[in-house]
């Protein structure tokens, strides 16, 4: 690819399209957070109301995103700006850069920690531990001062050279091989958890509906979960809908996406609980789930090793895919607006994103003193990006396909320009229009402690 900064790439395939925006979308969020949360909020009764904020407000949002993004032709910022001249509505964009940089500071620092738990794995350094033992050694890991960083180094370090190859050669051809790995591997995790004697158990945990635990909060936590887990909010599905091809349908793309991003989150679901229950572990152990309990399974399990090494292998792989689409975000952004080449734009995204990460991991330990609103740096970019910026961001995308653009040009960039006949036009418009900003705001007002 040249490296001008006026030239912009595609992407090749309708299939790359959804396996770059897949790849974003399926994440730590579903492997971790999605099994933990349905644990904790009452199984079933909570997958299905995350289903249905999938089906009001993200498919909605996420549809949204790849209009602008695709019409815009340009990055988060530059879109909005290509879109509506000379309004503000670049604000938006801009609050989605700085959320990515938010995220990718934090995020790579956990997807480090997904490579240290892989080594640990490949060194069977599990077996024979007690679970107090994982703990203390998952706490001292987490509070050292250079071991996380490495990891987390490593990890920023292949994120740039995915990013650094281009969109068709290096996002593109990347997702399409490791995404299929992934759903692989959670496939084989899945039967093998569920076949474990008294699996079944974790089985009924997720899929028996106990609506007795549902309240409001549940409600919110489903719609919150939807929102992160989809990558919604922030412009990465606008970056990515920038790369779209004029010819490729985006409701169909937008749908499939879901379905893989839901699929993989309730086989993650399968893949955890039923283990959990086997060898009679806390379900809802909360952030120690995957790397505290887990290598508690895993070490208890026949063949735990290999499990181990697949399990993490499979969460650094989710993680990166994800990882890549928030640098993406903030790289199209430097080199369209600041006028970089792609290769500079990617070094300082890269570095300025690392050295906060940096401080990220070591407020686990020596940093955590340091304190914003009371919260360490780690926290506390994780609570302005995904409570604030996240939520307003989706919000304001939402108002603005719904209210700002043009009836008949969303018409027109959605039917390819006449070309595919569109059904339930008018519903679409009306969820952008009311349902999905009254979700939203709904659960930005629960956030913030207004309900
Ligand atoms: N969707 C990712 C996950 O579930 O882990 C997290 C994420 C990636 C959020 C990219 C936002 C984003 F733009």
């Amino acid at each position: 690819m040249s490296d001008q900064v006026q030239e912009r790439e595609h992407f090749g395939s309708k299939l790359g399209v959804i396996m770059a925006s897949a790849g974003s979308a399926i994440g730590l969020g579903n492997i971790w957070k999605f099994p933990y949360e349905a644990g904790k909020n009452g199984g079933a009764a909570f997958i299905i109301i995350y289903l249905g904020a999938i089906v009001l407000v993200g498919m909605a949002i996420m549809i949204a995103e790849y209009v602008i993004g695709r019409r815009g032709g340009k990055n988060a910022v530059g879109s909005f700006k290509a879109l509506a001249p000379k309004s503000l509505w670049w604000i938006p964009g801009l609050m989605g850069v700085i959320a990515a940089v938010a995220i990718l500071s934090f995020y790579g620092v956990v997807a480090g920690w997904t490579f240290e738990y892989l080594f640990q794995a490949a060194k069977n350094s599990f077996a024979g531990q007690t679970p107090d033992a994982l703990s203390a050694q998952f706490t001292s890991f987490i509070q050292h001062p250079y071991r996380p960083v490495f990891w987390q180094l490593l990890f920023m370090g292949i994120t740039c050279v995915v990013i650094l190859s281009g969109i068709k050669k290096g996002i593109e051809r990347y997702t399409e091989i490791l995404m299929p790995v992934l759903f692989v591997v959670i496939l084989i995790l899945a039967i093998r958890s569920i076949t474990l004697p008294g699996g079944g158990e974790g089985v009924r945990f997720i899929f028996h509906p106990d609506f007795s635990k549902i309240d409001g909060q549940t409600i919110l936590n489903a719609l919150g979960l939807a929102f992160f887990s989809l990558s919604l909010g922030l412009g990465a599905i606008i970056t990515y809908g920038s790369y779209v091809k004029k010819n490729d349908n985006l409701i169909s793309t937008s749908i499939e996406v879901i379905v893989l991003d839901t699929v993989i989150a309730i086989l993650a679901g399968l893949a955890i609980f039923p283990a959990v229950f086997a060898y009679g572990i806390e379900p809802g152990s909360g952030p120690s789930l995957v790397f505290i309990t887990l290598p508690n399974v895993f070490q208890q399990m026949p063949g735990g090793m290999l499990w181990g090494i697949l399990f993490f292998l499979l969460l650094a792989v989710a993680a990166l895919t994800s990882s890549v689409s928030l640098l993406e975000v903030v790289t199209a952004y430097v080199s369209e607006e600041l006028k970089m080449k792609r290769r500079t734009a990617i070094f300082i995204s890269a570095s300025v994103i690392t050295v906060v990460g940096v401080f990220c991991s070591l407020s686990q330990g020596n940093f955590n003193s340091l304190r914003i609103f009371g919260l360490n740096i780690f926290d506390f970019l994780d609570t302005l990006a995904s409570n604030y910026l996240l939520p307003i961001g989706g919000m304001l995308i939402s108002l603005f396909v719904g209210w700002r653009m043009k009836k008949e040009d969303l018409l027109d960039e959605l039917s390819n320009g006449g070309l595919l006949k569109i059904y339930a036009f008018g519903l679409l418009r009306f969820t952008l229009r009311y349902i999905a900003p009254a979700a939203i705001l709904f659960v930005f007002m629960n956030k913030i402690g207004l309900i």
